[in-house]
């Protein structure tokens, strides 16, 4: 069979699926150009996180990865959340341990914990507070305590540090994405070589150098709604590739260019559509989280005001 059969095939499948499973498609976005193109609601991980507090359908299927999906199961937790593809989980998330972040817990006493929803599930449970990259600065500044203990990246450890104007210890100095850590200042002034009248849109992740070259810091979301606002028609855009495939279907008339052409999560390209297929086929795999932890982590994202 032909490659274009064979998509629509599955696209057809996928859609009676969906009907019969009375199911709906959230997509990162990060995920792939045709996972994009079969979702319901695209967004960043707070847009999909809130959408997914209100589905009513009994299924959601979460093209993302991991944590993410552990986010949706937390605020809906009646319904029946699955991960397409059961390795589909963040690299970052993997470097942290709860041991670190208990220790840093006994070290600083009168300090909060801010952990980033990019985290495993078993720290979800201990925390004070839980961010996206999108609220990071509104949730680290309303926290009480001069001193956060910052359970995830440690480039993003000194982006909440100038933003809160706070105190920010970082539980362990090992912890990375992979994707943002690589994009580096060789690559984006390359590029911006290459594009002279692009303005820099970057990711919280990114590393501060990259973060100093651009005009706007923001989520995947809050890059998409700058691009469609400004003035301007032509950006680099550092963070994910992913998110380039949405910025040129959204908007049209205006260029996008990648700051590094191998910012790519190879996890939330584990998302095919076979899987979703499958996935609403065998009614795989779905998000378990113990009520404790569960409880917990609405409790942290509630206080955190979202
Ligand atoms: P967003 O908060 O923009 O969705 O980013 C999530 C993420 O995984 C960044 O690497
Ligand atoms: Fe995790 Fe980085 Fe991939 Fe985002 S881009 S899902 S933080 S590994």
């Amino acid at each position: 069979m032909h490659r274009k059969n064979y998509i629509r095939n599955l696209k057809k499948e996928i859609q009676e699926l969906k009907e019969k499973r009375n199911a709906v498609i959230l997509a990162h976005n990060y995920q792939r150009p045709e996972i994009q193109d079969i979702a319901d609601v695209l967004g960043d991980s707070i847009t999909l996180s809130l959408k997914a507090k209100e589905i009513n359908k009994d299924i959601i299927v979460y093209c993302g990865v991991d944590v993410q999906a552990d986010i949706a199961k937390i605020l809906n937790p009646k319904k029946i959340v699955l991960l397409p593809d059961i390795n589909a989980k963040c690299t970052m998330a993997l470097m942290l341990y709860l041991k670190d972040l208990k220790k840093a817990k006994e070290k600083y006493p009168n300090s909060q914990v801010l952990l980033y929803t990019n985290s495993p599930i078993e720290m979800k449970g201990y925390v004070d507070r839980l961010t996206t990259s999108a609220n990071i600065a509104e949730v680290a500044g309303r926290m009480k305590t001069d001193t956060i203990v910052w359970a995830s990246d440690i480039h993003m450890a000194d982006y909440v540090a100038e933003k809160s104007g706070k105190k920010v210890i970082p539980i362990s100095e090992e912890v990375v994405c992979p994707v943002h850590n690589q994009l580096s200042l060789d690559d984006l002034m390359d590029a911006k070589e290459r594009h002279l009248q692009a303005e820099v849109l970057a990711h919280p992740e990114c590393l501060s150098e990259i973060r100093k070259k651009a005009k706007h810091i923001a989520s995947t979301e809050g890059i998409l709604n700058y691009c469609k606002k400004s003035n301007t028609n032509e950006f680099i855009i550092a963070t994910e590739n992913g998110l380039l495939y949405r910025l040129k279907k959204e908007i049209p008339n205006k260029k996008f260019y990648p700051a590094s052409e191998t910012a790519i999560c190879q996890p939330m390209k584990a998302i095919t559509l076979q899987r979703v297929r499958d996935s609403l086929k065998e009614m795989k795999y779905q998000v378990e989280i113990p009520k404790h932890i569960l409880d917990k982590a609405r409790e942290a994202i509630e206080k955190s005001g979202w």
